[in-house]
């Protein structure tokens, strides 16, 4: 099977060879501490073997709870935040109809998201949502202490409860956390929820083929053992060498760490179909968590075109020319559809008739990669041949990899995040949580 390829010749023009040879060094090492275990946070390294290691038995159990969720549920509501939804929500969406909320009838649940945000009205609309339609509830946190996945559990709890009654709700409510510690781990015991475990050594946001992100897709009828498998192509590419030519994480990572040096501190992720917006944000978790630190580190941002080539794009074009780009570029769509003949042709578009919109929106794509190249803003291009489970496993993987070597050439642990303690922090004073008397009153008096 094909692979995902990666292609730097509208990159290596802002950049000069020394700096490859160099980086090709540093990149071996950062692979060598990677391999041997031996670099930063190195007890975080369950993601590496997961995709090999992942037992059939836990593929099976997945799926036959996914069909017993099928039968029960129209609505699957996920709750949680971060790591512990933003990778199925990335891989639900790249894969789904756009309109399927609308339309209906799949035979699949619709999967819907809470405790990401600690919005009101957010919340108050799923709550009525829910009033009206079967549903069940996958309630997931590593430490099983994040406030808000928390606080939106206690309310579809109180509500799954009185609609169902306790017993019943207890059969609608899978938890998935941490093997031993957290309040959800002891909820889900004394409950009986029907639980899994996200092993020890793999960070939230390197969770997707865990549990974390199969479980919801499995429910939304995609084929999870698909997305592991392109995700053990990728791990065999990924480990045998670090070697630029064989290895594209490496070579992804040494550009990142050579546009960085030179000047270039912010990379845009863009995709050409609006459903790999959330690949987008998964991605923007990945590596902003993983590298914003010790004031270090790229500024991960992300476009989806055409449509936001008439906003950001004249930025892209002519602003601060601190940018470089990176493209996930899509061989194959799934569906056809061709431009129409317009006989009166007052749009002068008749030159495009019987063209697919595919080809339009590639010629889109090229054009705008010679502009921007143009404009000074350099590029990489990752290709996958179709947009589909097993190419997501490549992608998924494909990131993760690169991000821890791109980390430790940039000499960060890219397995922690002190950094978001503290916001929670601040939150927990100014909300009155007892045992934080002296900052309450800090931050109160700060904000008078
Ligand atoms: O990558 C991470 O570790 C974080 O983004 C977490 O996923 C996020 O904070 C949610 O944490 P938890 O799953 O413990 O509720």
């Amino acid at each position: 099977m094909a692979q995902l390829n990666i292609d730097i010749s509208k990159l290596k023009p802002f950049t000069d060879g020394q700096a490859w040879s160099d980086m090709q060094k540093e990149i071996d090492l950062s692979h060598h501490l990677l391999t041997s275990r031996s670099g930063m946070g190195n007890d975080f390294l369950g993601w590496v073997d997961l995709p090999v290691q992942i037992e059939p038995a836990l593929l099976a159990r997945i799926q036959a709870d996914a069909e017993k969720i099928r039968k029960m549920a129209e609505i699957f509501v996920v709750i949680g935040i971060g790591g512990s939804y933003l990778g199925s929500k990335a891989v639900i969406e790249a894969l789904g109809n756009e309109f399927a909320g609308i339309r209906g009838g799949s035979g699949y649940p619709h999967i819907v998201f809470a405790g990401e945000n600690l919005s009101e009205n957010y919340h108050a609309h799923l709550i009525e949502l829910l009033d009206q339609k079967e549903y069940a509830v996958a309630v997931i946190s590593k430490s099983g202490t994040t406030t808000e996945p928390a606080i939106a559990f206690r309310l579809i709890r109180r509500h799954i409860e009185e609609k169902y009654g306790k017993e019943e709700a207890r059969k609608r409510i899978f938890a998935i956390t941490d093997a031993s510690r957290g309040a959800l781990k002891k909820l889900a015991d004394s409950e009986g929820y029907s639980s899994y475990v996200i092993p020890d050594d793999v960070g939230g946001r390197y969770s997707v083929l865990t549990p974390v992100g199969l479980l919801p897709v499995a429910v939304a009828g995609y084929d999870i053992r698909e997305l592991v498998d392109g995700a053990v192509k990728m791990r065999e590419v990924a480990l045998k060498s670090s070697d630029f030519g064989q290895n594209p994480c490496a070579l992804y990572a040494a550009a990142r760490n050579i546009m960085l040096r030179s000047g270039k501190f912010v990379e845009i992720l863009v995709a050409f179909e609006p459903n790999l917006l959330y690949v987008i944000e998964w991605w923007k978790q990945l590596y902003g968590e993983s590298e914003g630190k010790e004031h270090k580190g790229i500024f991960p941002a992300g476009v989806t075109f055409t449509s936001d080539l008439h906003s950001m794009g004249q930025y892209i074009q002519e602003g601060m020319r601190t940018l470089f780009e990176t493209v996930i570029s899509v061989g194959e769509p799934a569906t056809t559809l061709v431009v129409p003949n317009d006989p009166e042709n007052l749009d002068g578009l008749n030159f495009l008739t019987g063209m697919r919109l595919s080809d339009v929106n590639r010629q889109a794509e090229l054009g705008t990669m010679l502009a921007h190249v143009d404009g000074g803003v350099p590029n990489i291009r990752l290709t996958i041949p179709t947009v589909n489970e097993h190419y997501l496993g490549q992608l998924i993987y494909f990131f993760e990899f690169a991000c821890a070597l791109s980390g430790y050439t940039l000499g960060v642990n890219p397995f922690d995040q002190p950094g978001v303690e503290a916001y929670k922090k601040n939150m927990f004073a100014l909300l009155g949580k007892p045992g934080f008397e002296k900052e309450t009153a800090e931050l109160r008096q700060r904000l008078l």
